[in-house]
């Protein structure tokens, strides 16, 4: 078997077409939804996630502000910061980029951020509307990750779903998403025995562990489908995700690429949160 591929592409092509069709329309009665972006210090990684979401807004129509402090930026500063776009009216969407220098808690500074402006999710409010089936704000990473599956029509009710990571940015929420469609989730983490004995039973496979190769051809059952959320590097320095590509083709029969999976739909669902907390706030 070879599998066939989901495009998260091509998936967020379409969405963000959907995206800015609504800011134009919410530009129309002279509301531009807005984002915030808030990047503390110089992590690499941080700057260029940072960058490509700066871009898509720009891309799709949304207004964008982004801002930069030196890593020596205290805690009490950054939360002042939060409260001014908490009440900025142009800001919908407040980002702060994890993760923060160590003597900020990011936790503390996650909370400060307005409940209709958690564009990330991360807020315990809505965290807890995830878990309860309130409406609330989706973490973007897993929202992209249920977006994939609906695109291939894949009715995930009384399904075996294994997700392997439990971190609460992506592992957590994407088990509680898994839920609310009637799957049967698993959730697999580092002290889990056995994972292979876990992922041979699973219909879908999500893994969100941060480490090459975590899930190889003898882990998947023939026609599963395989979400891969990891972003590494291999030996050349090439971005990979936590799956054996190569191997888990043969055997798979959905399955996620990195680079052009997970990774657009991320920054794609972040532009639907920021555009849904605009519509919200101006109604
Ligand atoms: N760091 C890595 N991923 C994310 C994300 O989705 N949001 C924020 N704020 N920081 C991150």
């Amino acid at each position: 078997m070879t599998a066939q591929l989901i495009d998260g592409n091509a998936l967020s092509r379409q969405l963000r077409a959907q995206v800015a069709q609504r800011a134009a329309a919410l530009k129309a009665r002279d509301v531009t939804p807005g984002l915030a972006v808030i990047l503390v210090g110089d992590n690499p990684a941080s700057q260029v996630y940072v960058r490509n979401k700066v871009k898509a807004c720009e891309d799709s129509g949304l207004h964008s502000v982004l801002e930069k402090y030196d890593a020596s930026l205290s805690e009490a500063e950054l939360l002042a910061r939060v409260q001014a776009l908490n009440a900025d009216p142009r800001i919908h969407g407040i980002l702060v980029q994890l993760p923060l220098p160590a003597h900020i808690d990011a936790q503390k500074v996650i909370e400060a951020i307005s409940p209709a402006k958690d564009v990330d999710g991360f807020h315990i409010a809505s965290a807890g509307a995830l878990m309860t089936g309130m409406p609330g704000f989706k973490p973007c990473t897993p929202y992209g990750c249920m977006k994939m599956l609906e695109s291939i029509g894949y009715p995930l009710r009384g399904k075996h779903a294994v997700v392997i990571g439990r971190s609460n940015i992506v592992g957590k929420p994407m088990a509680l998403m898994l839920l609310a469609q009637n799957a049967t989730v698993t959730i697999c983490h580092s002290a889990t025995q056995n994972l292979k004995a876990h992922t041979l039973q699973a219909d879908v496979i999500v893994a969100a562990v941060g480490k090459r190769k975590v899930l190889t051809a003898d882990m998947v059952k023939p026609g599963a489908v395989v979400i891969d959320v990891g972003m590494n590097r291999d030996e050349a320095g090439k971005l990979c995700g936590d799956v054996d590509f190569a191997g888990v083709c043969e055997v798979a029969g959905w399955i996620t690429p990195v680079p052009g999976g997970v990774g657009p739909m991320t920054i794609t669902m972040l532009l639907v949160n920021t555009l849904e907390a605009a519509e919200r706030a101006s109604v």
